[in-house]
């Protein structure tokens, strides 16, 4: 019932063969699922509408859902974007790094107005996983690469996962095992005034405002009716699970994801523990994957020890918080 080739996804290690080969598929027009410090991302060239298209239609995500553009440094983003005095203290203190910046075209954008939903301002990041980064060079383009999962689905932060969504969907996947950060970018908006935080991410809001020496503003993030820029819609990172949030205990019927050991068990049949040592670093890394696991085992509800609100806490608590949300059939 779909109009997809049935030829399975390669899967190939992200060494210089594998990247070779990988470019040369982007080049082609067709679509990588590569490796970056925060989730898999699927990769196409930012510059074609038709390429653009096709990663929209392998996820079977809505259109309106604009994309980040993957590029080297802030040379090529400069080509791309006008950086206020904001974004260019941005790239400079944190690129490469999982921090993406929404800013307005420039004149000579070449990121197709697909990648751009439209709009007048693109989103532009500079990863640090040498991967990511030789694949950027050898192809000679950005890179248009939301995460490499569904729409609606939770990230991908092992190649296993990418492969369970999008397998016979995508051209091939390079592999280079578990992502570092396990959640995605921090996405800050220099549009003119104060520099707005989009979306929480593997980059701590704390760390942004330290080297700003400001105040970010922000839309009410914890509310989950508020716009948060095009495409950040509330039901996201589903798992097929109902979550319960700040659990104190996990009912028997539940499984249990629980932080630094704070869930009483109540029986939990299947439990797995963020970070056992209450680190929120180690707990974003294992989030994605965690939430997966026990959806794989079946669970119709998970009940979720409370997660700090500070740091990377901030992130943690903003999937959680969306994947807990009332589904929406138009979710990223
Ligand atoms: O870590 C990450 O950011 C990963 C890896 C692969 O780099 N990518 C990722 O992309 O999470 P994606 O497509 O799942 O999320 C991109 C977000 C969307 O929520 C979108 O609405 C926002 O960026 N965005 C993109 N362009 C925008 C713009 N011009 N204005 C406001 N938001 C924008
Ligand atoms: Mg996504």
């Amino acid at each position: 019932m779909t109009d997809w080739p049935a030829r399975r996804t390669q899967t190939l290690k992200a060494d210089a063969a594998g990247i070779a080969e990988a470019a040369a598929c982007l080049k082609a027009g067709r679509l990588v699922a590569m490796p970056t410090e925060t989730v898999y991302g699927l990769a196409a060239d930012a510059t074609s509408d038709r390429a653009v298209a096709s990663i929209y239609a392998a996820k079977q995500r809505p259109t309106f859902n604009p994309l980040i553009a993957h590029v080297l440094d802030s040379n090529a983003a400069a080509r791309e974007a006008s950086f206020d005095a904001h974004a260019r203290r941005l790239a400079e203190a944190f690129w490469p790094g999982p921090l993406t910046i929404v800013a307005p075209v420039a004149p000579t954008c070449q990121v197709c107005v697909l990648a751009r939903a439209g709009l007048d301002s693109v989103a532009l990041r500079a990863p640090s996983h040498p991967a990511a980064r030789a694949l950027i060079e050898a192809a000679g383009f950005p890179l248009a690469a939301p995460s490499a999962n569904l729409s609606g689905h939770v990230s991908p932060t092992r190649p296993e996962h990418v492969l369970a969504d999008l397998d016979g969907r995508i051209e091939l996947i390079l592999d280079a095992g578990p992502t570092r950060a396990g959640l995605e970018s921090t996405i800050i908006a220099c549009l003119g005034g104060t520099p707005r935080l989009l979306r929480h991410g593997a980059l701590a809001r704390e760390e942004i405002e330290a080297r700003l020496g400001l105040a970010l503003a922000a839309d009410d993030l914890d509310d989950d009716h508020a716009p948060r820029g095009p495409g950040m819609l509330s039901s996201h990172y589903a798992p097929a699970a109902t979550l319960r949030l700040n659990a104190r205990e996990a009912a028997p019927d539940e499984a249990a994801l629980d932080f630094a050991g704070a869930l009483a068990s109540g029986g939990a049949a299947r439990r797995l523990d963020l970070s056992p040592r209450g680190d929120l670093t180690e707990a974003a890394a294992n989030l994605f994957a965690h939430l997966r696991a026990l959806d794989a085992g079946g669970a119709k509800k998970i009940a979720v020890a409370p997660i700090p609100a500070h740091g990377l806490g901030a992130a943690i608590n903003d999937r959680l918080r969306r994947a807990a949300a009332p589904r929406s059939p138009s979710a990223a």
